[in-house]
């Protein structure tokens, strides 16, 4: 099988596969091609590719002669446009989100694997892009509210005084919210979380933050790990506990998410507005309409002296591990999808590839995207 990796489109930096990969797709009995430059932004260059084992192509030859294209973002209009029918696409499509892009890869018979598909079991767990991305997003949004507020993280007792420690407050401990917890803690910052699921109160106390309980959650297990949408009363009660919370903090990171639908709003405007100045809010749900009323998407605003930033693509802003991370994912899911001859096999009785399938045969394969086009 010929494996094509394709230049993104920036400002994406990422790339699919890092030229240190290259060496592990070769041993699956694959060719790769790269688009020339695909790698520019990742600060891996075509020499290096060239070493480990790829051939370096144009866009149009990398189209043309793959029968696997790699991405890390959703594909554009242009790019779909290029693909072959038949062809098979590998990366991220949030189809639950995008519907007319399911349809496009449905109508050109493209085989569509969307690793944030996967289901969030034991198995799956090498190959789960969503928990790698949330990794470095959550670590960065510490990082940008550290750089952003105008206080210290840390307690000091210096000859100038004693210098507070920074209150971080954490919205949602699912994977960004952990690693939050952890870069927060290991900045000094004293940290409170909240979340909806109950089995996470060990975890957040394990990483040194408190956990606040707000009761009467919904916690559903059959959601596999996942939160599911609460009552109006649990909302409310949990509104007021927020609002009293981030009153006292310095730094509000929003993390809450439900796959699949809008983000849950958390932090009303009232809030915010009551909230002391120069305190940031990092909302990494923006791209989802965000846990805060007045997050805009991929835009930084100041309301009141608070800094509410919704960058919504921090990943990319790390793109030498963040794309290692998705590689990595990337091969252990295709060691799934092709046979020791290095040919596709596509075993559908497997739930990890019936999951990520989005289209196959001008069907779509993944029962919960299905069940939004019936
Ligand atoms: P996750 O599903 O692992 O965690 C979300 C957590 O929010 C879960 O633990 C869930 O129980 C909790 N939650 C849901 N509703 C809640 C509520 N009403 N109150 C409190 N907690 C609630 O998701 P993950 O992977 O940690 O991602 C978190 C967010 O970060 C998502 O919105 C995701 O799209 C976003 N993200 C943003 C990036 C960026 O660059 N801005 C990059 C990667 C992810």
């Amino acid at each position: 099988m010929i494996i094509g990796i394709l230049k993104e489109v920036p400002p994406e930096k990422r790339v699919a596969l890092l030229p240190e990969a290259i060496s592990a797709l070769k041993e699956l009995k694959t060719d790769i091609l790269i688009e020339k430059g695909a790698g520019e932004g990742a600060f891996a260059d075509d020499k290096q590719y060239t070493e480990a084992g790829g051939q370096i192509m144009s866009r149009e030859e990398v189209y043309e002669r793959s029968d696997m294209i790699l991405k890390v973002n959703i594909p554009n209009e242009d790019e779909i446009k290029k693909l072959r029918p038949e062809q098979v696409l590998t990366g991220t499509l949030n189809p639950l989100m995008n519907r007319e892009i399911v349809s496009k890869l449905r109508e050109k018979n493209i085989t569509a694997f969307s690793l944030d598909a996967v289901p969030r079991i034991t198995r799956a767990q090498a190959m789960d892009v969503l928990s790698s991305m949330a990794t470095v997003a959550g670590y960065r949004a510490v990082l940008e509210a550290a750089f952003n507020l105008p206080t210290f993280f840390p307690m000091f007792m210096s000859a100038a005084g004693t210098i507070k420690p920074a209150k971080v407050l954490i919205l949602g401990a699912g994977v960004a919210g952990l690693q939050a917890i952890a870069t927060a803690r290991k900045l000094g910052a004293v940290v409170e979380a909240f979340d909806v699921r109950s089995a996470v109160k060990e975890e957040v106390q394990s990483l040194g933050a408190t956990f606040v309980e707000v009761e009467g959650a919904v916690d559903d297990k059959s959601a596999g790990g996942y939160a599911v949408e609460q009552s109006e009363e649990f909302k409310k009660k949990q509104g007021e506990l927020i609002q009293e919370h981030a009153l006292k903090s310095d730094v509000v990171i929003c993390t809450a998410q439900i796959p699949g639908r809008k983000a849950p709003l958390l932090v009303k405007k009232e809030t915010v507005e009551n909230m002391k100045q120069g305190s940031v809010i990092i909302d990494l749900a923006a791209s989802t309409g965000g846990n805060c009323e007045l997050t805009e998407n991929d835009k930084t605003v100041v309301h009141n002296g608070v800094k509410i930033i919704g960058n919504s693509n921090y990943p990319s802003g790390m793109p030498v591990d963040a794309s290692r991370m998705y590689g990595k994912n990337l091969i252990n899911f295709i060691k799934l999808i092709i046979d020791e001859e290095g040919n596709m096999n596509l075993n559908f009785e497997d739930e990890i590839v019936k999951g990520a399938c989005i289209t196959h045969d001008k069907e779509i394969i993944n029962e919960r995207v299905k069940s939004i086009f019936e």
